[in-house]
């Protein structure tokens, strides 16, 4: 059985993606701030009593060393890591001119280094069982750019760089890098912007709506696949038609 460990696995789309592995025969690590210690647990039991198995462990992706611990206490739930799903991200939405430096670091610390923190821990693994499977959960605000978001644009915009860099490094390895780039889907994160931006913004989405979490882990299961091996530093928009480059 394949191992897959999700960062942010109990948020928004990270819920939806621990759900999806689970039930096509991937044992699911879910990795929650460690903060959120009883919610993560109230997740896991809901979900265990729909029948859907997932592992939890808790930690600060912002933090090396935690982010270590918290790999190396999933390893020893499941076994080595076979596909890391970076999706921990927050947002601290400012204008520039307004933005404090708390709202700027955070960001990049949680969205960016995060990625760093916790690849770091288990691309050795991958190389050495010549498998495995990065996938980072950015946005289309990363590609496009928004207004009051200049800290969450520069770190999906950074996550892709990261992504095409690595995919180069271990490309002969068995690895593949993707980076899967969302629109405004509905979760937390979204119903937590003022109601008319974000009514606006859905209004201009040539689909007509926002997307659900399940369309973003229904790509995430297809990269994850033995069968997707040829894909690798490739940008995946699902944002319904809101950004279209070529
Ligand atoms: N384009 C141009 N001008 C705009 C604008 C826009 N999109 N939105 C606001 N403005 C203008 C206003 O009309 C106003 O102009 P005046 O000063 O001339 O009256 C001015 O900008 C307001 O500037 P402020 O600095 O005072 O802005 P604010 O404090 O009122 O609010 C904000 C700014 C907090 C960023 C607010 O606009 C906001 O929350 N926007 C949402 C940003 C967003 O899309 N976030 C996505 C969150 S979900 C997510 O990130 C998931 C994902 O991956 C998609």
């Amino acid at each position: 059985m394949k191992t897959v460990l999700v960062t942010g696995g109990n948020g928004g789309i990270g819920s939806a993606i621990c759900r999806d592995m689970a039930e096509n025969g991937y044992s699911v690590v879910a990795a929650y701030y460690s903060d959120e210690k009883e919610q993560a647990r109230a997740w896991q039991r809901s979900l265990q009593e729909q029948g859907v198995d997932v592992e939890i462990v808790g930690g600060d992706v912002t933090d090396y060393e935690s982010a270590k611990g918290m790999v190396d206490e999933a390893v020893m739930k499941v076994g080595p890591i076979d596909v890391l799903v970076n999706c921990a991200g927050i947002t601290r939405d400012a204008t520039f001119r307004k933005m404090v430096p708390d709202q700027w670091n955070e960001v990049i610390n949680t969205n960016l280094d995060s990625v760093y923190n916790v690849t770091h821990q288990v691309i050795n693994g991958m190389l050495e069982r010549g498998f495995g499977r990065i996938i980072n959960i950015a946005s289309v605000n990363g590609q496009k750019g928004q207004f009051g978001q200049t800290n969450y644009s520069a770190a999906k915009a950074g996550l892709h760089g990261f992504t095409m860099a690595l995919a180069q490094e271990t490309a002969r390895k068995g690895i593949t890098v993707n980076t899967v780039s969302p629109g405004y889907i509905s979760t937390p994160m979204t119903q937590a912007m003022p109601v008319e931006v974000l009514d606006a913004i859905v209004g201009s989405v040539p689909v007509g709506r926002m997307g659900e979490p399940e369309e973003i882990a229904h790509t995430v299961l297809w990269l994850a696949s033995e069968k997707s091996a040829y894909v690798t530093g490739a940008n995946i928009p699902i944002n319904g038609g809101l950004f279209m480059a070529a």
